[in-house]
């Protein structure tokens, strides 16, 4: 079976792999751990971890430097676009292309500790879920453990109030519609991956939910990566002249008018969902 259809809607080019490495560092920092406590609890002395839709491989290269230098820590993702080379990865990283909606090859089955999958929503239809979910669970050994990570609805847009009265967010609503449009189901899994693990042969499903917002301090800076995210969707659509894209001009103007939101106090957030799970052993 050739690849699954690329649905992903965000562009692939070199300012979203800035926009994704700045946003992995303040959503580690966000969410407090790179590997949940409850997963490190169980780890052999030299795990062996893979992350699948690894985008520019920041998570598992800082995770690597976490654990001991005998790990192996494999990393996949549909396209080469954004991945590092070999040269500027640790020894023990690698990384390369697979689609996570294929199954894996016989000899990655039942290899690894830990199976990490974060943030593949914006690329998933529902019924991919199974097969993703199912591609996890064959790469673990029994008893292994899976780390999802998705982030909610990212442009539920707030203002303080006391705080910036007065601030608009008109420009921002509408264009995280328009952005949205081309992700219909991108906040699927909230409600439906929990048994979605059980069928794929999971056990002890566990959730933590925390929010971008959390921290004051950090609200700008999210909100900046949203209204690129946003952005970027919105351009995206432009250059594959997507059918109801707004033109380049509107879509600059847009970005333009989210920034001055921002500047006047509107900020974005969403929910930040960490699942974790074991295989049956
Ligand atoms: C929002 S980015 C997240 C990247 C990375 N996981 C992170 O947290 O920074 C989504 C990634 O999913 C990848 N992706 C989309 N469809 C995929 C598929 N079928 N198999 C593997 N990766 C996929 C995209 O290429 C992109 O790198």
């Amino acid at each position: 079976m050739g690849p699954s259809k690329d649905i992903y809607t965000l562009a692939r080019e070199p300012t979203e792999t800035e926009r994704l490495n700045a946003q992995h560092k303040q959503l580690i920092s966000c969410i407090g751990y790179t590997l949940h406590p409850s997963i490190v609890a169980t780890l052999p002395t030299a795990p062996k971890v893979a992350e699948l839709a690894t985008g520019t491989g920041a998570f598992i290269i800082d995770l690597a430097k976490e654990l001991s230098p005998d790990a192996q820590l494999d990393g996949t993702d549909y396209s080469d676009a954004a991945l590092p080379c070999q040269g500027q990865l640790p020894s023990n990283v690698r990384l390369g292309v697979a689609d996570a909606k294929q199954a894996p090859p016989e000899e990655s089955t039942g290899k690894y500790d830990v199976v990490c999958i974060r943030y593949i929503n914006p690329a998933m239809m529902p019924e991919d879920w199974a097969k993703v979910a199912a591609h996890a669970a064959a790469l673990l050994k029994p008893g292994g453990a899976l780390q999802f990570a998705g982030m909610g609805d990212f442009t539920q847009v707030k203002t303080v109030l006391g705080e910036h009265p007065g601030a608009f967010t008109a420009v921002t609503e509408r264009a995280g519609r328009l952005g949205l449009a081309s992700l219909p189901h991108a906040s699927w899994f909230v409600s439906n991956l929990f048994s979605v693990l059980v069928e794929a042969g999971f056990r002890d499903m566990r959730r933590e939910v925390t929010t971008q917002d959390r921290e004051p301090g950090s609200r700008s800076v999210f909100t900046k990566m949203s209204a690129g995210a946003i952005y970027a969707l919105l351009r995206q659509q432009y250059l594959s002249k997507a059918e109801r894209a707004l033109g380049e001009e509107e879509v600059e103007e847009m970005r333009r008018g989210m920034d001055e939101e921002a500047r006047k106090g509107m900020y974005m957030r969403c929910d930040l969902h960490q699942f974790v799970a074991w295989k049956k052993g």
